[in-house]
């Protein structure tokens, strides 16, 4: 929107969360609390400016198109907003405020508030909700002409005022140059010593300035988390929404209320999710895929028709079509498994590739391995990548047969259509179509069987 700028109050501590980490950077629906309301600024102003301090450099990291003011100490909401003063001389226009704690708020009930502001030519406008259960919210107080008079905070309050059921979802409209004005008169004599942007309302009304007060219809989309309890609700609110969209769209999910998909996570049609799922950011699963119940998938890739049998743990790997993982593997740091792959129990993966066809179906590691297509690794291989300092790769060419139990040595080369013998020990390359045995042979010593005593 023209003339337009965001503010975002994202310094605080949260001290009701009783944390070490500042609570924006909690996460719903696998977004930290501030990355969804920085997606809702985001759609109403190329203009967004933050206000950190607890873990500033944390909160910088997740949004790297944002503009920053530091707040050294959090004396209150509007200090915060005083501290982005620099960020905003000269700047006549309007500036939205939002607190980094109400993940719900959308980029369409932003605009519409915006117009409200513009259409009633106020210097300020406030964004509440009349709701049941107002405890802890600010209150907005009106006159006897219905027009905003100030708000109060839930610890400032009277009785009186603590029946009003009207809060502030501290969402507001300026008029920049107004509120530098007003803040500048802000003190700080109130329960909690801080200085309250809530105090600008009444500051801007007694000088006979027009607030708006625009009611929102979505009540939910302004709760704001100051507590666990609040962060696992609306955790939960979000989840329950993403399983209904990808449900709308075709996705079988058995059991929504064991489902926990993040927000971002993208799923085709017919894909059946079974109980007990969890689906990470940054996933992406095609069409017709299952996944079965105790698996976690994080930032993958999986195609179409793919199979992820129960209890597997698949992290930033790609995973293509037909292909079948688990029950119990775990592939991680950047593995692709080319279509068709199959990997079965207990197989461990790292930073590989496998190719077309390829089969690890038992109790294996590859780590640094690149597979070439259509190879057999047997039960039990290891490829022994590390050496207690470095990380060494090894190769298996197309159509190679790895034997149960071999322990391939790296840097190592197994050949194209090169068999490895059960049991080997490899350490140096094998030659393509080359047999390799790497053990000790086998000797048999008659009726030398030492458990049983000769009669
Ligand atoms: C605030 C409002 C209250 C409103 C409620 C809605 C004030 C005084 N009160 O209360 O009227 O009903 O939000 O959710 O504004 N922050 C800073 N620096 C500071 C203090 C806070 O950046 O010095 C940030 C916090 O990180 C947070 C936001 O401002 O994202 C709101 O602060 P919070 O302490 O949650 O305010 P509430 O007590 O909820
Ligand atoms: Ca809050």
């Amino acid at each position: 929107m023209e003339n337009l700028q965001v503010l975002i109050l994202a310094a605080g501590k949260g001290t009701r969360m009783k944390s070490g980490r500042a609570k924006v950077l909690h996460k719903v629906g696998g977004n930290a609390l501030i990355e969804h309301v920085y997606r809702a600024a985001a759609t109403i102003s190329a203009h967004v400016h933050v206000v950190v301090g607890h873990q500033a450099e944390q909160v910088k990291a997740l949004l790297p198109a944002a503009a920053f003011v530091d707040q050294k100490e959090q004396l209150g909401t509007g200090h915060a907003v005083l501290s982005a003063r620099d960020a905003f001389r000269g700047f006549s226009g309007e500036v939205v405020v939002l607190p980094g704690d109400v993940p719900l708020i959308g980029g369409d009930s932003l605009e519409a508030f915006v117009r409200f502001h513009r259409d009633g030519g106020y210097a300020a406008s406030v964004l509440t909700a009349e709701i049941a259960d107002p405890f802890g919210y600010g209150r907005i107080v009106r006159r006897k002409d219905n027009s905003v008079d100030c708000i109060v905070e839930h610890r400032d309050a009277s009785p009186e005022v603590l029946r009003i059921c009207e809060i502030n979802s501290s969402i507001y409209v300026f008029d920049a140059t107004s509120l530098f004005e007003a803040l500048a008169r802000v003190r700080n004599e109130n329960s909690q010593a801080e200085y309250y942007l809530t105090d600008v309302i009444g500051i801007l009304t007694s000088r006979g300035q027009k607030v708006g007060a625009y009611k929102t219809a979505n009540p939910v989309e302004i709760l704001g988390i100051n507590t666990r309890q609040e962060l696992a609700a609306i955790d939960h609110f979000l989840r329950t929404q993403k399983c209904e969209a990808l449900m709308s769209e075709g996705v079988t999910i058995v059991n929504p209320e064991s489902t926990f998909i993040d927000l971002d996570v993208q799923v085709g049609q017919d894909t059946v999710i079974h109980p007990s799922v969890q689906l990470e950011r940054g996933t992406i699963i095609g069409e017709d895929v299952t996944i079965r119940s105790f698996s976690r998938i994080t930032n993958c890739r999986i195609g179409s028709r793919s199979t992820v049998l129960e209890s597997c743990v698949l992290v930033d790997s790609e995973i293509g079509e037909d292909v079948s993982v688990g029950p119990f593997a775990h592939v991680k740091m950047g593995t692709t498994l080319e279509d068709a792959v199959k990997v079965g129990n207990f197989v461990e993966i790292k930073k590989s590739r496998l190719g077309r066809g390829t089969k690890s179906g038992h109790l294996a590691y590859l780590g640094d391995t690149t597979v070439g297509k259509n190879v057999n690794v047997s039960a039990g291989v290891i490829t022994a990548n590390y050496d207690g300092t470095k990380k060494h790769e090894t190769h298996i060419e197309d159509g190679a047969f790895i034997g149960t139990n071999s322990t391939l040595i790296a840097p190592v080369r197994v050949g194209q259509d090169a068999f490895v013998a059960a049991g080997s020990t490899i350490t140096h390359d094998v030659p393509a179509d080359a047999l390799a045995i790497a053990r000790e042979r086998q000797v048999v010593k008659e009726g030398r069987a030492p458990h049983k005593k000769k009669k």
